[in-house]
């Protein structure tokens, strides 16, 4: 708790600083960990409408490595499409607020990040639906979430909030939101069982 600054507020003025950008695709972003609100990730590419909804866009990386987890789940008959990728400041700061005046501040907090506090500016968080379930509320319970469980970290993605690790994470549990880190990384971080905010604080800060 201590090592990820949860002992402290979330967004705690004398804790929060901007990221780490030197680490590239291991970049830190949660609510201590933030990206000013000109950062812009290099090569943004549009994912192909076969594994996406439309108007879907992220860093080229994450995207080649989607697109080949997405074929090798097709190949097990599992339809993978995203549904929320890169997001820039502004758009995440309409989300926010659009959460904060229908549900409230805690609720806001729970669910959405804060303008510049949010992984979808980097280009590298896919927010995974699959057919026929087009909200968040049962993705947990679909075919797709199983098989994301046991092969995404083989294609470089790890699921970035687990469950009950909100006291870490500073988020709800969201089944659907996937990072990219590399396969290397991500493997790693699976194996661990460590929320990526932990691995970070004890593997990549220093
Ligand atoms: N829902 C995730 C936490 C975000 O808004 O970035
Ligand atoms: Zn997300």
């Amino acid at each position: 708790i201590v090592n990820v600054h949860a002992d402290k507020d979330w967004y705690d003025n004398k804790t929060v600083k901007e990221t780490d950008l030197s680490k590239g695709n291991l970049i830190l972003v949660n609510k201590f960990n933030y990206l000013k609100n000109d950062f812009e990730p290099n090569e943004i590419t549009d994912i192909d409408i076969n594994y996406s909804y439309a108007n879907n866009r992220t860093s080229k990386e994450t995207n080649d490595a989607y697109i080949e987890m997405a074929k090798a789940a097709k190949k097990d008959n599992i339809i993978l499409l995203v549904n929320s990728s890169y997001r820039t400041y502004e758009r995440q700061e309409q989300i926010y607020k659009e959460f904060y005046y229908s549900k409230g501040i805690s609720y806001a907090d729970a669910y959405a990040a804060r303008a510049g506090y949010s992984e979808h500016q980097t280009g590298l968080a896919i927010d995974i639906f699959t057919s026929g379930r087009s909200t968040t509320s049962d993705f947990e319970e679909s075919d797709a979430f199983k098989w994301l469980s046991v092969n995404a970290h083989k294609y470089g993605f790890i699921l970035r909030y687990p469950k009950d690790k909100e006291y870490l994470t500073g988020y709800n549990y969201e089944s659907w939101h996937y990072r990219y880190l590399g396969i290397d990384t991500a493997t790693k971080v699976y194996n661990s069982g460590l929320t990526y905010d932990e691995y970070y604080a004890y593997y990549l800060e220093k």
